[in-house]
């Protein structure tokens, strides 16, 4: 890719990744970006440095703009390994003893990844570095999303470079939000419920501390996806919506199946919450991914989780995914558990202490139903349904 002049003398140097489908456990459907940005003053600095495999295509790209050995000095806003794994490559193009800028957690990681004895220079919360005509001012935003997480702000250009932070894992030719428009929310959302979620106070904390700052924002520059321009607060207020989990009347029916009896039950519960109004998702677990599966939880008041029970426990999907969605801590939510057994029939109890060890309110204790269900048991499950709507009202 040719480095893209985003403001006067500062450019995107990111690269795509048109092929990659898991993030670590994240279904990447439409691939993503890793950014990095050069600014060109009377020093000149880098910000971030894409994934190892990508490391010559920015090098490619930075010497498009200078000779990468005029680079001064090198600032790493998050060491996880898509934005710090071109960094080898990248520091023995430049110089290995060019000032690298990290936070003090960075100090402490990016030693763990590297085993390099460069020249590290962390920073303090708020400590600032002169470039010539403008000035970085660095945050600490710590576990958003890694201990070493941190924000780099250009006051002269109101340009704030947020690492992982309004990210979108969404690979394209567009590189401002303008050009995607409303159709970059989906991913935006999705990041947010797969990767953020757990950092909701967090979250809350930063954009008060931000506002409190008075920092004026042209530009909202993450390292993966679209560059917000035309309206970053549109993402700002995205972020405390999504960071606040009011709950939505939506209801999200989770489940997998083995010969279609836990199925049939979902189809009842989905069947009642339709018909009291309440919008629902139907997710079978071998159909839709984990990921795909949280960002529909996000906003959902209910999350109902159905399992077949295999060899006295959970069907092994509906174990992944509950131990996914714990870690990511959603709250304010109402749950309920059905499934079908063969003759032990543990799963419907096991899945309603997930649920209560997430703190989800439980509308009663669960349908089970041994071997097929007979119309009672369509009946339980559409009385459940209906008390979920009701709940949810
Ligand atoms: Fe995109 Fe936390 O790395």
């Amino acid at each position: 890719m040719k480095p893209i002049e985003i403001a006067k003398d500062i450019y995107w140097l990111g690269v795509i990744d048109w092929n990659i489908r898991d993030m670590h456990g994240y279904s990447t459907p439409y691939g993503t970006t890793y950014n990095a940005f050069l600014i060109v003053d009377e020093k000149i600095a880098l910000i971030d440095a894409v994934k190892k495999e990508f490391a010559d295509e920015l090098i490619d790209g930075i010497s498009q703009i200078v000779e990468p050995k005029k680079i001064d000095y090198v600032i790493s806003n998050h060491t996880e390994m898509d934005h710090s794994g071109g960094l080898p490559r990248v520091m023995h193009k430049i110089g290995e003893d060019k000032p690298l800028y990290c936070s003090k957690m960075g100090l402490k990681n990016l030693p763990r990844h590297f085993r390099q004895k460069w020249n590290y220079q962390p920073v303090e919360n708020r400590g600032e570095l002169t470039l010539g005509k403008r000035t970085l001012t660095f945050m600490e935003t710590r576990m958003l999303h890694w201990p070493d997480s941190m924000f780099t702000y250009v006051k002269e250009d109101k340009i704030l470079f947020s690492s992982d932070a309004f990210g979108q894992h969404y690979a394209g030719l567009e590189r401002f939000d303008d050009q995607v428009g409303d159709a970059i929310m989906p991913h935006a959302k999705k990041y947010f419920a797969n990767i953020l979620l757990l950092y909701s106070h967090l979250i809350l904390k930063l954009v008060g501390k931000v506002q409190e700052m008075g920092l004026s924002l042209d530009m909202i520059c993450p390292d993966h996806g679209i560059i917000w321009r035309q309206d970053p607060s549109k993402i700002i207020n995205a972020y405390v919506e999504w960071s606040t989990q009011t709950p939505k009347r939506k209801a999200v029916v989770v489940y997998d199946t083995m010969w279609h009896s836990t199925q049939t039950m979902a189809e009842a519960i989905v069947g009642a919450l339709g018909q009291k109004g309440v919008d629902t998702r139907s997710m079978h677990l071998r159909c839709c991914d984990r990921s795909e599966i949280m960002t529909e939880v996000l906003d959902a008041g209910a999350v109902i989780v159905g399992s077949p029970t295999l060899n006295n426990g959970l069907f092994p999907t509906v174990s992944d995914f509950l131990t996914y969605m714990k870690g990511l801590k959603p709250k304010n939510k109402i749950g309920a558990a059905f499934g079908s057994y063969g003759w032990s029939g543990e799963a419907v109890k096991l899945i309603n202490r997930e649920l209560e060890a997430m703190k989800f309110e439980l509308i009663g204790p669960g349908v089970k139903v041994q071997y097929v269900p007979n119309d009672q048991c369509i009946e339980a499950c559409y009385q459940l349904g209906q008390k979920i709507a009701d709940a949810l009202s």
